[in-house]
C-alpha cells in the first residue's frame, strides 16, 4: 500500500492501551463507571481498551457525525445515535479515536453534559494538535501527534482502512 506509511505498530498500540487501562483502572477504582464509545472509528480502541481494564465497566455508545467523505471536517455535527442508557448521576468517559478540531467532541460533551452525569472525562488514543479550533481538555491520551491524516486502527478515508491492525499517515 504505497499511500501508508507506518505511523504507530501492533506493539505501539498494544503498550498505549496498557498504561491507559492502568490509569483509568486505578482512577475508578472504588466507583461505578460508563464509558460511552464514539462510533465508529473508536469501535477497535474502545473494544480493546476495556478488556485491559481491571475494574467492571458498563458500555454505551453515541455515534455522531462530522466529516463528510474526505479529510477536511463538515463543522456541521449531528448526533445520529443517540445514547441509550441512564447516566444522570454517573461518572462517564467518553472514549474517542482521535481529536482534530475538537468540534466533535466539543458537540458530544455539551450532549452528555444535558444528561447530567456525575462527572465526565475524556479518553482519546490520539491527540492530533495541528488544527485544534477548540480548546478539549482531554483526560486519558494514548499518543500525541502534530498532523497528518490517519487510517486504520478503526480510522478511516470515506469508510476505507477501518480494520488495518496498525496506525498509518495516508499520502493525500
Ligand atoms: P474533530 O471534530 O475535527 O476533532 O474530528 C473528530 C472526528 O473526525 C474523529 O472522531 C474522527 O472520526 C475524524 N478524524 C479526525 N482526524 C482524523 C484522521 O486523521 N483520520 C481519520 N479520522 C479522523
Ligand atoms: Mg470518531
Amino acid at each position: 500500500m504505497p499511500n501508508l506509511i507506518l505511523c504507530l505498530s501492533e506493539s505501539d498500540i498494544k503498550n498505549k492501551i496498557e498504561l491507559l487501562a492502568k490509569k483509568i483502572s486505578s482512577d475508578y477504582q472504588n466507583s461505578e463507571v460508563i464509558l460511552i464509545g464514539v462510533l465508529k472509528g473508536a469501535v477497535i480502541f474502545f473494544s480493546d481498551l476495556v478488556r485491559k481494564l481491571s475494574i467492571p465497566v458498563k458500555f454505551d455508545f453515541v455515534c455522531a457525525s462530522s466529516y463528510g467523505s474526505n479529510t477536511f471536517s463538515s463543522g456541521k455535527i449531528n448526533i445520529i445515535k443517540p445514547i441509550t442508557s441512564n447516566i444522570y448521576n454517573k461518572e462517564v468517559i467518553i472514549v474517542e479515536d482521535i481529536v482534530d478540531t475538537g468540534l466533535t467532541l466539543g458537540y458530544l460533551i455539551d450532549y452528555i453534559k444535558s444528561f447530567e452525569p456525575k462527572s465526565i472525562k475524556i479518553c482519546a488514543f490520539i491527540d492530533k494538535k495541528e488544527r485544534r479550533e477548540q480548546n478539549i481538555i482531554i483526560d486519558y491520551i494514548g499518543v500525541t501527534i502534530d498532523s497528518g491524516f490517519l487510517v486504520g486502527y478503526g480510522l478511516d478515508c470515506d469508510e476505507e482502512y477501518r480494520a488495518l491492525k496498525e496506525i498509518f499517515y495516508l499520502k493525500t
